[in-house]
């Protein structure tokens, strides 16, 4: 019978996973936002699920299957630090796979903007840092994690994010490879972590990804919770 629950790992653990863009509206028909379809945060709570947890996902408008997940829907950054702030306190491992908007329009127009204008410059002023929000928040027995999507210098741009965002490990991807991110099934992430090991999953679906990553996030869970 224990084999039938040696793979829910997660049983009794909360987990908060945030997915997708967020969008910034300019009018009420124009936005600006990022590339993310919100894949890799579904497989992540998906994956959680599966191993048994409690999970809870807060999610900007993704193209992502979320059915059958505890979801809450936000649009812009400021709606998703919100979200999170109010799920916080009741989780044990918090994964932020969205790609959150680093500007948004300094102002919003709330009646369409005309195309009279041959030319227009739209001033965005810079989004709140969600996980730098919450890191005074954090309690020692819970674990945070985010991703770094990268060009160039994953490493060294991964390990300052890791440090200036207080996060226990970070998954970095590397966007300049066409084969993996983004709308791809397979993903191949480098996870660095605070004591400063490294890994790498090697290529595969993203939810043999999100395994990983929950794997590693139970094992510091443990480690922090006895
Ligand atoms: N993140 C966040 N709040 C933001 C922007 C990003 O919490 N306003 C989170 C992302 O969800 C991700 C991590 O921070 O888990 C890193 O995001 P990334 O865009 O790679 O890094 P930035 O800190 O935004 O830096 P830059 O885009 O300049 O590389
Ligand atoms: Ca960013």
């Amino acid at each position: 019978i224990e084999y039938l629950f040696a793979d829910k790992i997660l049983a009794g653990i909360r987990v908060l996973v945030t997915a997708g863009p967020t969008v910034e509206p300019i009018d009420p028909v124009r936005f600006i936002s990022n590339r993310s379809s919100g894949k890799m945060g579904a497989a992540i709570a998906r994956k959680a699920l599966e191993m048994g947890a409690d999970v809870d996902v807060v999610a900007g408008p993704v193209t992502a299957d979320l059915s059958g997940l505890k979801v809450t829907s936000v649009q812009t950054a400021t709606e998703m630090l919100n979200a999170v702030k109010d799920k916080l306190g009741n989780s044990d491992i918090l994964i932020m796979a969205a790609a959150v908007a680093d500007y948004r329009p300094a102002d919003y127009s709330d009646i369409k903007i005309k195309k009279t204008a041959d030319d227009m410059n739209i001033r965005l002023e810079k989004n709140p840092d969600i996980l730098i929000n919450i890191a005074p928040l954090k309690k020692d027995m819970q674990v945070f994690t985010g991703f770094a999507a990268e060009s160039n210098d994953v490493r060294e741009n991964a390990l300052k994010k890791l440090e200036a965002k207080k996060l226990d490990f970070i998954v970095a991807n590397d966007i300049s490879r066409q084969d993996i991110g983004f709308e791809t099934e397979d993903n191949e992430v480098s996870m660095f972590f605070s004591d400063g090991t490294a890994v790498d999953s090697g290529k595969l679906p993203k939810s043999g990804v999100a395994e990983i990553i929950l794997e590693k996030a139970y094992d510091i869970f443990r480690k922090k919770n006895g």
